[in-house]
């Protein structure tokens, strides 16, 4: 059964006078344990449909189905801080903070955390490949890769069950990409997660599970 669901979604901006359509009755749905590509050139509105997924724009027509659920009904904020966490092509940490103090804060926000325990924070970390070592630095001092495998870990203590990703990759080289690629394909696999990756890179979606593409033209999202 999809966890998340899209139906019927309508968006545009207003254009100056006129209004630039962005979706017209799209359609498309997801389900955990894949992990799903978003195709589409810059400028087709990749971030516009991750940000109505992720509950942060509420300016959809349409439906946003998080287990059957409208999620304006469930409240945007409730499931923002339940039913998904999001991941940038620019990590989003706070540089001044280590990488557990910035896991913390993550889990201090969300509902979905009964205690903390800095154990498991380091588990996580360790299985992502950040020593203990790299865990007590400035986050703003460890590599790009690195970033990301902190913003990884927070999303999966913050546990939710969709994980939603904006160009993840694109300030990484290409073999930190690959490894990326393959800790999102395993919280897929192993953590029964839904991951849905943004991307214009089509190497990139091919080791995705299931590629969507932005159809411009038509205003849809079409399952490959
Ligand atoms: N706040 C806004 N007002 C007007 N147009 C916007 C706004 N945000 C994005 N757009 C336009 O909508 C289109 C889709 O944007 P976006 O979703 O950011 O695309 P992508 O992430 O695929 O590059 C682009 O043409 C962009 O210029
Ligand atoms: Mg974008």
């Amino acid at each position: 059964m999809a966890i998340l669901e899209v139906r019927n979604l309508n968006y545009f901006y207003k254009d100056g006078e006129g209004k630039r359509i962005i979706f017209e009755k799209a359609e498309a749905s997801f389900e955990q344990g894949l992990f799903y590509a978003i195709l589409g050139e810059s400028g087709s509105g990749k971030t516009t449909f991750l940000s109505v997924i992720a509950g942060q724009d509420s300016r959809y027509e349409g439906e946003v189905l998080f287990k059957g659920q409208e999620i304006k009904q469930i409240g945007l904020d409730k499931y923002r801080r339940t039913g998904v966490s999001m991941i940038y092509q620019n990590y989003n940490l706070i540089n001044n903070y280590n990488a557990v103090d910035n896991i913390k804060i993550a889990m201090d926000i969300s509902e979905n955390v009964t205690k903390i325990n800095d154990d498991e924070i380091y588990s996580v970390l360790e299985e992502l490949g950040i020593s203990k070592e790299k865990t007590r630095r400035k986050s703003s001092s460890l590599s790009g890769g690195e970033q990301q495998r902190v913003a990884i870990a927070r999303s999966i203590l913050t546990d939710s069950d969709i994980i939603v990703a904006d160009e993840p990759t694109g300030n990484l080289d290409s073999n930190t990409s690959d490894e990326v690629m393959g800790i999102f394909k395993s919280l897929a696999r192993e953590r029964n997660k839904c991951v849905i990756m943004v991307t214009h890179n089509e190497r990139l979606a091919e080791m995705c599970d299931v590629i969507y593409t932005l159809d411009q033209e038509n205003k849809k999202i079409v399952r490959a």
